[in-house]
């Protein structure tokens, strides 16, 4: 199963207080993830994804957010116990992030390459003639052409797959143990969306990174990652191998997910998930996607299951997982 952890996210509540009042934006979420492995998290749109990464890199914005519970642990040590100096530290060198909107995570007044040399500075005693060079060679990895040329480019001058091959190489400037990529294909056309793939399937193999991957896409999991975590409503709802849930999906949004991928064949619409997501705001006394559930039963309304380890390694929050019975 699963190498020797190196990061554990342990119990982890995060809210947000705002003017509409308190919403529990991430609940009592558990994972870990091993040396060289990757993990994808799907789920709807304020399901929670990137509040649980964002905890792990220190960037909850408080207020108005808050960590209500919970540990991060790198290599064993509690992260939210860190010095600010110690978070900087780890943060862009051994743990890194791909931010779903290169643009607001690239300064425009600065050349790309000087960007990514200053990822590289920032972190290590190199020279800069030193940083040049690993500046240089990371574009030439991330596949960017004329890399030379590129790093006098201004982020305005290069096309969103390009800017999005910038990130990466300053995600990767340090070799990180972790690389967290928060949809970094979403806001490029397809055939890019498959090259970037390609291209972090090849740094994983790599640098033996580990790779936590955030995507609305469960196609993009299936690619790149070995485990999957499907949330829903800010809780883990399904956590297991990504071979396993698709051969047999226990919870039943992941089902409903399973049978939204779109179909090769032209007469086969996308099956959409019925229903709302419920109101954040909303206290919940039962299940939270009991009311789009087609196998609600009245338990469902009254209580919220508890995520099970039904079997090892493979978890699911369900009253009725097991539905054959
Ligand atoms: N800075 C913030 N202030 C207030 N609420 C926030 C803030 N950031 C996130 N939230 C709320 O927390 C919930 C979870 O948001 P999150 O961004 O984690 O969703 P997500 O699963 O990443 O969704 P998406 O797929 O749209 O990126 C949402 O209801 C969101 O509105
Ligand atoms: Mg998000």
């Amino acid at each position: 199963m699963e190498a020797v952890p190196i990061l554990e996210v342990e119990n982890l509540s995060v809210s947000f207080h705002t003017a509409e009042g308190k919403m529990n934006a991430v609940r009592n979420v558990s994972f870990s993830i091993g040396k060289g492995e990757s993990v994808g998290i799907v789920g709807e749109s304020g399901s929670g994804k990137s509040v649980t990464v964002l905890s792990i890199m220190g960037l909850i914005p408080s207020p108005p957010g808050k960590i209500e519970s919970g540990r991060v642990l790198f290599h064993g040590e509690n992260l939210f116990e860190k010095k600010i100096e110690e978070i900087n530290e780890i943060r862009g060198n051994q743990i890194a992030m791909i931010f779903q909107e290169p643009m607001t995570s690239l300064n425009p007044i600065h050349t790309c390459g000087k960007q990514i040399m200053e990822s590289v500075l920032i972190h290590t005693e190199k020279s800069k003639q030193e940083a040049y060079d690993r500046a240089l060679y990371l574009m030439n990895i991330v596949g960017i052409p004329n890399a030379e040329k590129r790093m006098k480019e201004y982020p305005h001058q290069l096309s969103g797959g390009m800017r999005q091959r910038v990130m990466i190489a300053m995600a990767l400037a340090n070799d990180p143990e972790i690389l967290i990529a928060d949809e970094p294909t979403t806001a490029l056309d397809v055939t890019i969306q498959a090259q970037v793939l390609k291209l972090l399937h090849d740094l994983k193999e790599q640098f033996n990174s580990s790779i936590i991957m955030i995507t609305h896409d469960i196609g993009v999991i299936a690619e790149l990652c070995e485990r999957i975590i499907v949330m829903y409503n800010g809780q883990i709802v399904e956590m297991c191998l990504y071979r396993d849930l698709f051969a047999d999906p226990l919870h039943p949004y992941s089902e409903g997910l399973l049978h939204s991928i779109p179909k090769m064949t032209k007469d086969e619409k996308l099956v959409s998930i019925k229903g709302q997501v419920p109101n954040p705001f909303e206290e919940i006394s039962g299940c939270s996607f009991a009311p789009r559930c087609q196998y609600q039963q009245e338990i469902c309304l009254k209580e919220d299951p508890e995520l099970l380890e039904v079997c090892p390694g493979r978890f699911a929050r369900c009253h009725f997982w097991d539905r054959t019975k």
